[in-house]
Parts: C-alpha cells; sequence; structure tokens
C-alpha cells in the first residue's frame, strides 16, 4: 500500500473532527490492515486500537514501529462482533473496507458493534469506492510495486451485474522467493442512496458525506466518498 499517502488521510480526518469541534484522543480502528494508518494517529500521540479480522495483516501493523511512538493495541477482531467495553472518541473504517461487507445485514451488524464501540457524540468516518471508480478507473487495473522486502501485483475487475469488484494479489517475499501468497478479494460497491438508505435505518445520524479528500458533496462522479456519522443520545439514554 505504498502508494497510499497516510500522511494525508490522518490529517484528513482529524481535520473533519476539528470541523465537528470534536477533541479526538482515542481512535479505534476497525479494519486497519497493516496498521500504518494506526501509526500516523499514534504519532500524533492519540491512543489508537487497531482491529482486522486478518492475522496476516495484523502480523504485518505489529511489526511496524516508529521510534519514540506508543505502538497502537491491536486486536483480532471481525468488524461484525467487536469486542470492546471501553468508548472511543472516534471509529473510522479505511480505504474501502466496508466495501468488503457483501450483505446488507453486515453493514447493519457493523454499524451496531460500532456504535456501542463510540462516545456519545462520538464521529464514525468511513469511506467507500464508488461505482464511478469501479467502472472507470479500476475495470481492469493492473499494479505492481516492488521493494527490498517483497513484490506485490493486483489485478482487479468488475461486474456491473453483480457489483462485484475482484481483486487479485499476488506477493512475493524476497526471504523466500519462490513461494507466492495468493488471495482474492471480493468488495461489493453500492450506489451512494442506497449507502444513505442504510445508514438511516441504523442508529447513527448522518453530519457528512464528501468527495474524495474534501468537504465538497460527495456524489455518483466521485472516486471515494468519505460518511461521517455521529452518535447522539439523549440525557435519558434514549437515541435521539
Ligand atoms: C483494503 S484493506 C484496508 C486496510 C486499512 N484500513 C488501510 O487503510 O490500509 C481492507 C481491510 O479490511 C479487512 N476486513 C475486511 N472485512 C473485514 C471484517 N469483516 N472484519 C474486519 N476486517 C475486515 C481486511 O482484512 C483488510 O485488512
Amino acid at each position: 500500500m505504498s502508494h497510499v499517502n497516510y500522511t494525508r488521510w490522518a490529517k484528513y480526518i482529524l481535520s473533519i473532527a476539528e470541523r465537528n469541534g470534536r477533541k479526538i484522543g482515542t481512535v479505534l480502528d476497525v479494519s486497519c490492515g497493516t496498521g500504518t494508518f494506526c501509526l500516523k494517529l499514534a504519532k500524533r500521540n492519540i491512543r489508537i486500537t487497531g482491529s482486522d479480522f486478518s492475522r496476516f495483516m495484523l502480523r504485518k501493523a505489529i511489526g511496524k514501529k516508529s521510534a519514540g511512538t506508543r505502538m497502537p493495541f491491536y486486536v483480532l477482531a471481525d468488524v461484525k462482533h467487536l469486542p470492546f467495553k471501553c468508548r472511543y472518541d472516534m471509529v473510522v473504517s479505511l480505504y474501502d473496507s466496508f466495501n468488503y461487507l457483501l450483505d446488507k445485514s453486515d453493514w447493519k451488524l457493523s454499524f451496531q458493534q460500532i456504535y456501542s464501540s463510540l462516545r456519545d457524540g462520538g464521529l464514525f468516518i468511513f469511506d467507500v469506492s464508488t461505482f464511478y471508480n469501479s467502472v472507470y478507473v479500476f475495470r481492469n487495473y493492473v499494479q505492481k510495486e516492488a521493494n527490498e522486502q517483497a513484490a506485490y501485483y493486483r489485478k482487479s475487475s468488475f461486474d456491473k451485474g453483480t457489483m462485484i469488484q475482484k481483486t487479485r494479489f499476488e506477493i512475493t517475499f524476497a526471504t523466500n522467493p519462490k513461494m507466492v501468497y495468493r488471495e482474492t478479494h471480493r468488495q461489493r460497491i453500492r450506489m451512494l442512496d442506497e449507502i444513505d438508505r442504510l445508514v438511516l435505518d441504523s442508529p447513527f445520524h448522518i453530519i457528512g458525506r464528501y468527495r474524495d479528500f474534501t468537504f465538497e458533496p460527495g456524489t455518483e462522479a466521485s472516486e471515494r466518498v468519505h460518511f461521517v456519522l455521529q452518535k447522539r443520545v439523549q440525557a435519558d439514554g434514549r437515541i435521539e
């Protein structure tokens, strides 16, 4: 993922919090992958927990260190069944991770779990890759990357009928170049009004839907859209 600018992403996410008057001391990243985003927030003295259901990803995350920075805390967990008892100031799920939730029931469960992991007033920010992105950018996309440790190959295809984006990954590590790790990722692309309805059916309030890394409205012409949701509970404990 060396092509992703996580420094910019971290700044953007924190600027959303600031815009909404939220002070952020604790963050949960619910599909943290190899933890680069977590480390960016940790460097800013934010206490961050990263969770992911892939042992492979978490192993990589744990291996990433930064001198003088408190390590993020990593937990193996499916976003549909979060084990956290504490309440975070903010929860994030970035880089299309919600597209990995193939069924609407997965979205529903995940929203409930994330809602329970947030303090009152807390924000949940996630992004989705759009139909536009699948059709015009990633339809038959091939990417190759290599560094001293590993070579990485990725090929994507999109089926408009099923709305499934398939990405095949092949990773070879320099320590064992004969061994090729292969993985196929399946993501469901959803139209934005469908996502709006899923949010409306959840306990969250939607407070923003932004294009790419801006504060302009996210539309079907955007490549990526960030949704900003808030937990609001009345004084008597009822959901507003
Ligand atoms: C495209 S990667 C993004 C990783 C990370 N957020 C980033 O920005 O680099 C998607 C991640 O979502 C994780 N994931 C997919 N479905 C999940 C689920 N149901 N529960 C937890 N993690 C999940 C995958 O293991 C993978 O690490």
